[in-house]
């Protein structure tokens, strides 16, 4: 049966017809002529959805409750005229200037106590019920005004909840947080056990006692700074819900989305994902990183997984370069087509940018645009026609899923816990550990999901734990279930150390997923920067691998077989450095060092092999991705060439270019450089 959501999320579909295409669209620092350019070649570059008015509160609400709508009239009618379908923004993402003045007490507060000024943007306390209140009223009055209007097809609430103002130290703040903990933990001294109060004297008899996690004369109490940075999420998700609620009660058949940023750390987009219709996502690889589709790939594999595997919007995308980092490199010919074909084939039903034109002033200026400062006549606009006219051939492609047997376990609480301060080694940080197990199973070419610990693993037949540590005992149970049943594990170091108030597993490190990998860790002995960690194959003969780095550990067997040892210092050799244990029908795989890629790769296969689990076309060469969307009745198997030379495919069975259109059935192909191929089965 579906949901209200994926109705309304459907009839997005349905309006657009096919995958949306476009850009955040700002005319509101363009003049008419430009504006009535804009509106033409967004015709001729087929789009037919934009992201408007995401910073438009000091234009449409210029004094407190005086509402000006003029100029947004005026754009609405032309995108309808036009047939584009806008996604419109509630305004709240940068709070207008008589605000603050009015009200300086919405600024939010660093954890010093500094206060975060104006002239920028997103300069919000999230707890602030004047914050609070200013925005329901804008989005009362915006939603009011445009609930019957033709081109309105989504809602776009805020904008990257987070990226700036992660966490706000302020006195409202902390009543705000003393509020949730008091939710969550009913009475103090609940508090109390779960904060390990006793140590260093932090025992509360009041929760009017408790302060954000400020700055302090040294390391905050970690679970407190754990629970700080859930309640941010949180208090950012209700910022989000009050808006939604409003846009629910005047358009209940308006799908509602925000859009998250990729690698963010500080939003649980997973415990947003219920509140939405759809998952939208803004992607910034970084043309100088020569792995970058491999990080943009985690992150379109994780934000589908926190959508349960439902379509998706890539919201925004750089046409070129950017304009925040320090170098800004632009994209190749080809990289943006490709980059953008890849962000749909993970499973996004919209490619999008920021932005559509160019700005003039400002302080994004710098970053290309669809329609760049030298105007249409140049490579990037051509780029993004192009790209425009391909994705119109494909509309099949909406709406459909991809289906795989490998999930790497993720959870944001996780990434919280991992990089707190007081660690054995701050050397060891999740999304790096995250890739070093991502990496090889992309190069692997299996079809991965990224999943929460409690997901229902029955779908997948290799599970991954990388450096997982923060585990509740509940969630390895069902991992170590997942074993016994038949499935494969791989965990690396330091999983399962402590639980979800991060109060560490006692018993021997992994405690609770120590029987089903059957070790049992005495201590940890990370590595010096730059220090190598010599290793040993156990096979008698077998050549050395390559040194290891960042971690070992003094690893005992309890009923697993070591497959590598460590090879020094002298007191640390025949030291088991990964293992293998049978576990009722299944097999599990520790690894207790951070091995070098080659070696990290040879233990992907093994755990992918002892599951069963094939790539998604085999006898691939290196660096072209393959995914398949699936429909009800078809497939589109996409192939993406990441690498600059030219690769010949063959495939198993002939399928129609989707790109040709006249799509004609082909078994061999010739991938360019940074080419791509759509590819649907029969009877498309
Ligand atoms: C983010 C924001 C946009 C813009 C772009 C620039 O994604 O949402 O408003 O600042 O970055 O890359």
């Amino acid at each position: 049966m579906n949901s209200p959501a994926h109705d309304r999320t459907r009839a997005l579909g349905t309006r657009l017809g096919g995958l949306g295409f476009g850009g955040d669209y700002n005319p509101e620092q363009w003049d008419k002529a430009t504006r009535a350019e804009d509106l033409r070649l967004m015709n001729e570059a087929g789009v037919n959805l934009v992201n408007l008015a995401i910073f438009a509160w000091a234009r449409v609400e210029p004094a407190r409750d005086t509402y000006d709508f003029g100029f947004f009239d005026t754009v609405m009618d032309d995108l309808a005229a036009h047939g584009i379908t806008a996604d419109l923004a509630t305004m709240t993402a940068s709070p207008p200037p008589w605000l603050v003045a009015e009200h300086p007490g919405i600024l939010p507060v660093t954890a010093s106590g500094g206060i975060l000024s104006p002239g920028g943007r997103q300069h919000f306390c999230p707890s602030s019920p004047v914050f609070r209140d200013r925005a329901v009223r804008l989005v009362e009055a915006v939603a009011t005004h445009y609930r019957d209007h033709p081109a309105l097809g989504l809602w776009h609430v805020g904008n990257e909840y987070g990226i700036h103002v992660t966490e706000c130290f302020c006195d409202i703040s902390a009543a705000d947080f003393r509020r949730w903990l008091a939710d969550r933990y009913g009475d103090v001294d609940a508090l109390n056990d779960a904060w390990s109060t006793d140590f260093w004297s932090q025992r509360y008899t009041s929760f009017d006692q408790i302060l954000p996690p400020r700055a302090a004369p040294t390391y905050p109490n970690p679970s407190q700074q754990l629970d700080f940075k859930r309640f941010s999420s949180d208090a950012l998700r209700t910022c989000f819900a009050l808006e939604r609620d409003v846009l629910r009660r005047i358009t209940p058949d308006t799908p509602v989305t925000t859009n998250f940023l990729a690698g963010h750390k500080s939003v649980d987009v997973r415990a947003w994902a219920p509140e939405m219709d759809v998952l939208a996502l803004d992607s910034y690889p970084d043309p100088h990183d020569e792995a970058a589709h491999i990080e943009a790939a985690l992150s379109y594999d994780l934000l589908r997984g926190a959508a349960g595997g439902r379509p998706w919007l890539l919201t925004e995308q750089a046409p070129s370069a950017v304009n925040w980092r320090g170098r800004n490199a632009g994209k190749a010919p080809g990289r943006m087509r490709l980059w953008s074909w890849q962000a749909v084939a993970q499973g996004a039903d919209a490619v999008m940018y920021f932005q559509w034109r160019q700005s003039r002033g400002g302080a994004e200026k710098f970053h290309s645009g669809m329609v760049p400062h030298a105007g249409p006549g140049t490579r990037v606009h051509a780029e993004v026609r192009e790209l425009g006219r391909e994705l119109a051939l494909v509309p099949e492609l909406a709406g459909t899923r991809i289906r795989n047997e490998v999930a790497v376990v993720f959870d944001w609480e996780n990434w919280w816990a991992i990089e707190l301060d007081s660690h054995p080694s701050d050397g060891v940080r999740c999304i790096d550990r995250v890739l070093d197990h991502y990496a090889p199973l992309f190069e692997a070419g299996v079809g991965i999901d990224l999943v929460h610990p409690s997901a229902d693993l029955s779908p997948y037949k290799c599970v991954v734990l990388p450096s997982h540590y923060l585990l509740s005992a509940e969630n390895a149970d069902r991992i170590s279930r997942f074993v016994a049943d038949g499935g494969s594990l791989l965990a690396s170091f330091f999983t399962g150390i402590v639980d979800e108030h991060d109060r560490v597993h006692t018993g021997g490190y992994p405690a609770p997923l120590s029987e089903v990998l059957g070790v049992r860790v005495e201590e940890f002995w990370p590595a010096a920067v730059d220090e190598e960690v010599p290793l040993r194959a156990a096979e008698a003969g077998a050549p050395a691998p390559a040194p290891a780095s960042l971690w070992r550990e003094d690893l005992k067997l309890t009923g697993a077989r070591p497959e590598l040892f460590f090879a020094g210092p002298d007191w640390d050799e025949d030291r088991p450095a990964a293992t293998v244990h049978a576990h009722g029908a299944g097999a599990a795989r520790y690894v207790a060092t951070r091995p070098d890629p080659v070696t990290m790769r040879a233990i992907v296969d093994r755990a992918l092999a002892d599951a069963g689990v094939a790539p998604v076309l085999p006898g691939l060469p290196a660096g072209i991705q393959a995914t398949i969307r699936h429909g009800a009745d078809h497939d589109v198997l996409i192939l993406l060439n990441h690498t600059g030379h030219t690769h010949e495919v063959t495939l198993p069975a002939e399928r129609r270019n989707l790109l040709d259109g006249q799509r004609p059935a082909v078994r061999h192909l010739t991938l360019e450089p940074r080419g791509v191929a759509v590819l649907g089965s029969a009877g498309l």
